[in-house]
């Protein structure tokens, strides 16, 4: 097959470097973002006096066509024609002879390949968007339903404190909330055109660039084209972004697999979104978490591939980059589904208040005894002490806290009185914290407000 190229070249490409150096196999991801900037480069060309009223129409016309039959899966991609660009511009020009040849006039893939990827990167960035707000609303209907639940906080995993279930839902719904902060902030520098910017140096034709912008929806210019055409690192930062929402997802699917177990039996995941095993009957496998928390290992690799690849390059473009493709497009696809995931698997969660509630008092409740002897008047340092000596007393006896008599109490400090007791409830102990942030029902009652709010719900 004649590659666009064969002016200069005395031999056929060789079979083995076709096949290495192609992209299409994967590229053609990109096929409707590359027909959408193959529109507005028509129309470009033909406001720059390029192309006549009648080539732009044919072009158009048979850009459209194309577009069809890809997505009927009737188009015959080539791996010799090595890309999504040449494959179709090579079509244009087999239906069009000349005309086809005129649309790449002042266009380069350098400047090709960075559009249509921040096209692709655009809606995408909208898409998990959308799919994270999903997420924090069935984290906030959770909280909704559990303002008056107690659980135990976990420190090192080790029982810390009780806390309001709600406040738990909230802080995942707050982490993800950072995160699309993120992909918003992101979304602005992936709103930048670059096609225009040529291979490097700019093009020698009066392309309005503005116009071309307009047509293709981007808020802003890229400023130079060598920038344009050498730089992923809107690839870059979306890759870091995945790997942060994945380590979210992770940490809060691990979570979830503890709580599941039979030892803390704190939930119990919907039949539909778990498996069984093929040799132990008893099994029901939590594996939707499982992989998602698993998947994070790949967004983290993605990252790190790409940051690898562009490292050190010589400015500005060098075929290294059409490595990013893969890497971005599995980080897309899997985070995707691990949102999506996330959010079947919170929809369906049944929380065993009972047993939160259960796990919640004794030793949690120990700092509040210190703080008890705090307002009483002891020194921080000295409450801290007794309270700890009480533990050990404790474990010794093999007794609960709520167990101690007044008598015993008083052995390890005369400042206690019959209302220590009061002190020794889960739900009074997070009442306790009514500091801005806290757990304190009025305080979640509070935050709740806010996030139902900001999720419009
Ligand atoms: N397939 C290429 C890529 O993804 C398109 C740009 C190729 N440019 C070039 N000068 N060979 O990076």
């Amino acid at each position: 097959m004649e590659k666009p190229w064969s002016g200069r070249f005395k031999e056929e490409t060789d079979k083995f470097v076709e096949e290495f150096t192609q992209s299409v196999s994967f590229d053609k991801k990109l096929a409707p973002y590359d027909i959408i900037q193959d529109i507005a480069h028509v129309k470009t060309l033909t406001k720059a006096g390029i192309l006549t009223k009648e080539e732009e129409k044919k072009l158009i016309e048979e850009l459209i066509k194309i577009k069809k039959e890809i997505e009927e899966g009737t188009f015959e991609w080539k791996k010799e024609l090595e890309d999504v660009h040449m494959n179709i511009e090579a079509e244009l020009i087999k239906r069009l002879g000349d005309t086809g040849r005129k649309l790449h006039t002042a266009r380069s893939r350098n400047d090709q390949v960075a559009t249509d990827e921040r096209l692709y990167l655009k809606e995408e960035i909208k898409e998990i968007r959308k799919l994270l707000k999903e997420l924090r609303r069935v984290l906030v209907k959770l909280a909704e339903k559990t303002v008056d639940f107690i659980m135990p906080s976990y420190t090192h995993l080790q029982r810390a404190q009780p806390v309001r279930v709600a406040h738990y839902f909230l802080a995942y719904r707050e982490i993800f909330l950072k995160d699309d902060e993120r992909l918003l902030d992101l979304y602005r520098r992936v709103d930048e055109l670059p096609l225009g910017s040529g291979a490097v140096a700019g093009v020698d034709f009066p392309l309005d660039r503005f116009f071309t912008a307009e047509n293709l929806g981007f808020n802003r210019l890229t400023r130079n084209s060598v920038y344009a055409t050498a730089e992923r690192n809107f690839i870059l930062e979306f890759l870091f972004i995945s790997a942060l929402i994945g380590q979210h997802l992770s940490r809060l699917s691990e979570d979830l697999i503890i709580w599941n177990t039979e030892e803390f039996n704190f939930v119990e995941l919907p039949d539909k979104l778990c498996t069984g095993s093929s040799i132990m009957p008893q099994k029901k496998n939590p594996d939707v978490l499982e992989l998602i928390r698993g998947k994070t290992g790949r967004l983290y690799g993605n990252l790190i591939s790409l940051l690898t690849v562009m490292k050190a390059l010589p400015m500005a473009y060098n075929r290294d980059m059409q490595e990013d493709k893969e890497p971005l497009f599995d980080s897309v696809e899997n985070l995707k589904g691990m949102i999506k995931g996330m959010t079947l698997v919170l929809e369906g969660l049944r929380i065993k208040e009972h047993v939160m509630r259960e796990a919640s008092g004794n030793f949690l409740l120990i700092t509040d005894v210190a703080n008890y002897l705090v307002e009483k008047g002891v020194p921080f340092r000295t409450a801290h002490h007794i309270a700890g000596s009480i533990v050990a007393y404790l474990l010794e006896k093999e007794k609960r806290l709520e167990e101690m008599t007044l008598e015993e109490f008083r052995s390890f400090s005369e400042k206690f009185d019959k209302d220590i007791y009061e002190m020794l409830s889960p739900e009074r102990s997070a009442d306790r914290k009514k500091v801005y942030g806290g757990t304190s029902r009025e305080e979640v009652m509070r935050q709740l407000e806010v996030a139902k709010r900001e999720e419009g719900l």
